[in-house]
């Protein structure tokens, strides 16, 4: 299927970086996809070329609307050398959710992983395997149409770009402080929270600068309507253990469905731990704490895959949990993941792909 893809290698291949000194997102690989949508014509010349900047029109309407989605996953080497993504057929189904919502036309998810296999397998060198490390995946989509009114566009590109990463956070596994966010919101149901879109990410980054002036990693988003329910960490979905069960929002159209948050509840559930997707008040969560039932908090994305939380702060009302320590649970998905990730564990839900 992935035959029709045209390659052309570079002729001035980048040298690769110490896996032992990678940060996050801040290198790419030599090759890059892309393919472009025409209306009338669907989606043509899918490509591998040398990684390059884009020549864009200034009136694309990317830059103007935000017309755009993105996706993240991960490529790893196992000890054997087998090349292994992690669940890309979700990832891909998921860009056919967020281009629903952004009126951009749906991809071939089978054709997409495809292209992706095809793209990780030329630049298979470029995965690091140094503890922590991966070959980040960056698929999205963006509107090309030179215009200004707001419509659709009727041009698009579809892009995969690769970078080598190390930790998310420089906290590592580490447990995070988090503040409790009461002024802005990520998302309100009926808006695009449940999208993976540029413009929710831009929309977070003051609440995130202004936690990072106060001696805090991210925050915790509430509801945009009441500020009552928990929603997101950061980027990341959230989970909280309280009196043995594990708990975390339920999907309720502004929150994201995180792959990594789908991959923790299969595993909970394969293991007997309780767990339940529903509506969690902040209250809920200071009154566990309160009676000495907040167990663990932890964050979950493709990025930092778990972020443990050590501290909350909400409206100045500090409360440590598990002592600021990673917590058993959280400790257990995290190396039970990454294992599976990394093929150094059996993989019963056959979650990983080899390219
Ligand atoms: C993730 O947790 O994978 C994310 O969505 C983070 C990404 C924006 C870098």
């Amino acid at each position: 299927m992935a035959d029709n893809i045209k390659v052309e290698l570079t002729t001035s291949p980048k040298q690769k970086p110490d896996p032992n000194n990678l940060h996050f997102g801040e290198l790419f690989t030599d090759h890059m996809f892309v393919m472009d949508y025409t209306e009338g014509r669907g989606w043509h010349d899918p490509r591998i070329i040398p990684y390059q900047p884009l020549v864009l029109d200034p009136s694309c309407m990317i830059f103007h609307y935000g017309q755009a989605i993105f996706e993240g996953l991960k490529a790893y080497k196992s000890k054997d050398s087998r090349v292994l993504l992690f669940r890309p057929q979700k990832n891909m189904e998921r860009v056919n959710i967020s281009n629903d919502r952004l009126c951009i036309p749906p991809i071939d998810p089978e054709f997409a992983v495809q292209a992706i296999r095809k793209l990780v397998d030329l630049e298979k060198d470029w995965i690091p395997q140094a503890e922590g490390t991966s070959l980040y995946i960056r698929p999205f989509i963006i509107a090309t149409d030179s215009y200004l009114g707001v419509r659709p566009s009727k041009t698009f590109k579809f892009m995969v770009i690769l970078s080598p990463v190390g930790a998310y956070y420089p906290e590592g596994i580490d447990p995070v402080k988090i503040y409790v966010e009461s002024f802005y919101v990520r998302a309100v149901k009926g808006g695009v929270g449940f999208a993976k879109t540029p413009g929710n990410y831009a929309a977070s980054i003051k609440a995130q600068m202004e936690a990072h002036e106060k001696g805090y990693t991210q925050v915790l988003w509430l509801d945009g309507v009441e500020k009552k329910y928990v929603e997101e960490v950061g980027t990341m979905n959230v989970f909280f253990k309280i009196n043995g069960e594990v708990v975390t929002p339920a999907l309720e159209g502004s929150i994201l469905a995180g792959v990594t948050r789908d991959s923790t509840i299969d595993l909970l559930k394969n293991w007997g731990v309780p767990v339940t997707e529903r509506r969690i008040s902040i209250q809920e969560i200071y009154d566990a704490h309160e009676q000495g039932t907040l167990e663990e908090a932890f964050g979950t994305g493709t990025a930092a895959v778990i972020s443990p939380i050590g501290e909350l702060n909400w409206d100045g009302k500090i409360i440590e949990i598990n002592k600021g320590e990673i917590g058993e649970i959280s400790s257990r998905i995290y190396h039970s993941i990454t294992g599976i990730q990394k093929g150094e564990l059996e993989d019963p839900f056959g979650w990983t792909v080899e390219v």
